[in-house]
């Protein structure tokens, strides 16, 4: 039963004490949130995982890349362990580190290397989102990770080194960024990795500022321009935050966007009474409408939109793992191998210094 595995939980945890540290994304249910030593959005876990030296081990509630991540920054001693390994990402698998390398490939024979002002041609930014064999691509070949809380200052970084940016996998955070900085859509071509040269023409890919891949977030994809003018039309003062794996045209429709800690803070310092609509995951807004019952606050889309995989983090799995730790097991535990993890180290070190 569910009060059951909630002793368990609390019983395994005070027996472990501070050695096992309990990560969460804001994404999680609350029935996970409220055991973990630290809640944050993608950025933050990344600085927690390595900043953490006392922990021995962290038991990572989010999805799969987070988990690669933290194991890559955290000590080689530190065990990143995932409850449940199906916790992945949509949008991550939306990019195969063999599509990626094709996409470079073809990029490098349409655009050669080196630029004549000796920039280079182009510079390989990928998405937290994303596999760490992706992030060592870009490591190796100076480019650089973002969150989407820094993910303007990275793109401000690559564009001291580079021509133009290619933009792994999530199209819409890509497009936001650029849009935000006053790049025009005409030059920001999407790449279809199935079509050669993405399905763009030589000349496309030459006047391109940022080259989009095809890949989304099934979650915010659901959002929509209606949903806000019907906010609007309901409440006349609401104020409309979305995350910016939203549409464009749903970012420009809306007063706000930035990553799950934006939202979270935008939300903890609203004025009292005011009306609030959000346009991101469901588990994160119930929390926020539950800790400023003082607020109006609601989702865009009515049908509820929870992250399938992110829920896929379940108190049995957490009490499973713990336990399995007492026992001095680590199951489920996330090891990116060296290699992959010293060169996605240097894109996720870039990353860290683009503060948000
Ligand atoms: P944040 O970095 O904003 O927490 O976003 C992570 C994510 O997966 C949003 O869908
Ligand atoms: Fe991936 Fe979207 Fe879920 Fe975030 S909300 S973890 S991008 S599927």
């Amino acid at each position: 039963s569910d009060d059951q595995l909630a002793d368990w939980i609390t019983a395994a945890r005070e027996a472990l004490g501070p050695r096992v540290q309990i990560l969460g994304h804001f994404y999680q249910r609350d029935e996970i949130v409220q055991y973990a030593d630290f809640v944050g959005d993608s950025f933050m876990l990344a600085q927690a995982a390595k900043s953490s030296p006392e922990a021995e081990a962290f038991v990572f509630c989010g999805v799969h890349f987070m988990a690669e991540t933290a194991d890559i920054l955290s000590g080689r001693d530190q065990a990143v362990i995932l409850p449940n390994l199906a916790a992945g990402c949509s949008m991550a698998d939306m990019a195969t580190i063999d599509q990626v390398e094709a996409c470079w490939r073809d990029l490098m024979a349409a655009l050669g290397t080196t630029a004549e002002d000796g920039r280079r041609t182009v510079i390989p930014v990928t998405y937290m989102n994303s596999s760490a064999a992706i992030k060592a691509f870009c490591g190796r070949n100076g480019g650089i990770v973002c969150t989407s809380s820094n993910a303007r200052a990275v793109l401000e970084w690559a564009f001291e080194r580079g021509q133009r940016v290619v933009f792994f996998p999530d199209q819409h955070l890509g497009r936001n960024t650029a849009k935000a900085m006053g790049i025009d859509e005409a030059e920001m071509p999407l790449w279809r990795p199935h079509l050669p040269l993405g399905g763009n023409t030589e000349q496309q890919v030459r006047d391109a500022r940022v080259i989009l891949w095809n890949g989304f977030c099934s979650v915010h994809k659901r959002f929509t321009v209606a949903q806000i003018e019907r906010a609007r039309a309901e409440y006349p003062d609401v104020r409309v935050i979305v995350h910016p794996e939203c549409p464009a045209s749903v970012v420009e429709a809306a007063d706000g966007a930035g990553s799950t800690e934006y939202i979270r803070r935008e939300i903890e310092h609203a004025a009292p009474g005011s009306v609030i609509a959000v346009g991101t995951e469901i588990n994160l807004v119930n929390r926020l409408q539950q800790q400023r019952p003082d607020l109006t606050i609601f989702c865009l889309d009515p049908v509820v939109c929870p992250c399938s995989t992110m829920y896929r983090i379940h108190p049995a799995y957490l009490a499973w793992t713990l336990e399995a730790l007492l026992d001095g097991s680590t199951p489920n535990r996330i090891s990116v191998p060296d290699g992959v993890a010293d060169d996605s180290r240097v894109a996720l070190e870039r990353m860290l210094a683009a503060k948000p």
